[in-house]
């Protein structure tokens, strides 16, 4: 405790000696003891600069903050036990707020089956980061997104705080995905590989851009391959742990790029880009609100909404489907928060 206290304040020092050091943030996860949770915290632990680490669950969240306090890196790390008043301290201050709380999927189940239970959790957490730090960057991990993520802005406008710049649905983890099976695919280095991908995060509201990829050359069967594996790359996962969830590892890596982006941009580093889901005028005219595509980071949040550029007729498809499930995941979000506020 001594040591690090020590680390802390030599750091302080450091800070006030350097006018262009970066800045360190506190970062809080709501659902901090789960199978995503878990594995996040400790990358989070890991990143320079995070200084506070604030953990929330409805279980075993102090017990998971006491075993990564021990990793030596300099950030200090709290647990809370569930109440309304932990709720709220541990996202007090906090730059992000990650929501990976809420059930998983079991073989079988699509995201959207998801919603009875997911739908309060989401809701009455983002009530209470509502009212205890409106201001915080709020990303949205539990499923499913494309309603969770309206029902956030629902809550936000209930509470007269919504900032449609700092609630970001995560779906990060669609690129990931979507650049590591192209560069099987291919044979090629993934981190040279970077796929585009737009729409919602469930089954064919995911819309690969591949003709904007380094392979436009990709067709017929291999492209619709490709498409379903990335759009149901999902499935492998909750099919292989046979009942024991969805991805927690690959979606641990993918929220903590989403959140250290947020807090590269909030340095002021320049064209920091992620895709993220949220509300969008891309596809308003057309009643869909939220809409994943890149998006430049900036200190407030959402900077730059980038369009989805250049499309083939065949993307032109891909996109029609995915609007007209994503309009209907948007609205069931919000009639939920109207109904249930
Ligand atoms: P999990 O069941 O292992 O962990 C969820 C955690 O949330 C548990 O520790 C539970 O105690 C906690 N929790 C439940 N209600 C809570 C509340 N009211 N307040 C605080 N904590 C609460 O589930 P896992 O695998 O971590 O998945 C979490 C969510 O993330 C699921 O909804 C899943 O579908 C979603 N997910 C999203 C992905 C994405 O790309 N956005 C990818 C993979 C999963």
């Amino acid at each position: 405790m001594y040591a690090l206290r020590r680390t802390t304040q030599n750091l302080a020092q450091k800070r006030a000696f350097s006018a262009s050091a970066s800045q360190y943030y506190k970062v809080a996860v709501l659902g901090a003891a789960g199978g995503i949770g878990q594995p996040l915290s400790l990358l989070l632990k890991l990143s320079p600069k995070v200084t506070e680490l604030a953990l929330y669950d409805v279980r075993g969240a102090p017990g998971v903050a006491a075993d990564i306090s021990h990793v030596n890196t300099h950030s200090v790390v709290k647990g809370y036990a569930p109440s309304e008043e932990n709720l709220a301290a541990a996202v007090k201050d906090a730059e992000v707020v990650l929501i990976p709380a809420g059930v998983p999927r079991k073989p079988g189940m699509s995201r959207d089956d998801l919603f009875n239970t997911n739908a309060s959790i989401v809701r009455d957490l983002a009530d209470a980061t509502a009212k205890a730090n409106p201001k915080a960057k709020l990303c949205i991990i539990a499923n499913p997104v494309n309603s969770t993520v309206p029902i956030c802005a629902e809550v936000y406008k209930l509470r007269g705080v919504y900032n449609p710049k700092t609630l970001f649905g995560v779906t990060t983890l669609d690129v990931v995905r979507a650049s590591r099976f192209i560069s099987e695919l291919k044979g090629t280095n993934p981190s040279d590989e970077k796929v585009t991908v737009v729409g919602g995060h469930s089954g064919v509201t995911i819309v690969p851009l591949l003709s904007q990829s380094n392979h436009p050359d990709i067709s017929g069967e291999a492209r619709d391959a490709l498409v379903n594996r990335i759009q149901f790359g999902g499935d492998e996962v909750v099919k292989a742990k046979d009942g024991a969830g969805s991805a927690t590892l690959s979606m641990a890596l993918a929220g903590f790029r989403m959140a250290e982006s947020l807090l590269r941009a909030k340095d002021g580093e320049a064209g920091v880009v992620e895709p993220t889901f949220v509300e969008s005028p891309l596809f308003k005219d057309q009643g869909v609100d939220f809409f994943a595509s890149n998006v430049e980071l900036g200190p407030e949040g959402v900077k730059e909404i980038r369009g989805v550029g250049d499309i083939n007729d065949y993307e032109k498809g891909l996109i029609d489907a995915c609007v007209t499930d994503l309009k209907k995941n948007i609205e069931k979000g919000v009639a939920f928060v109207k109904t249930n506020p």
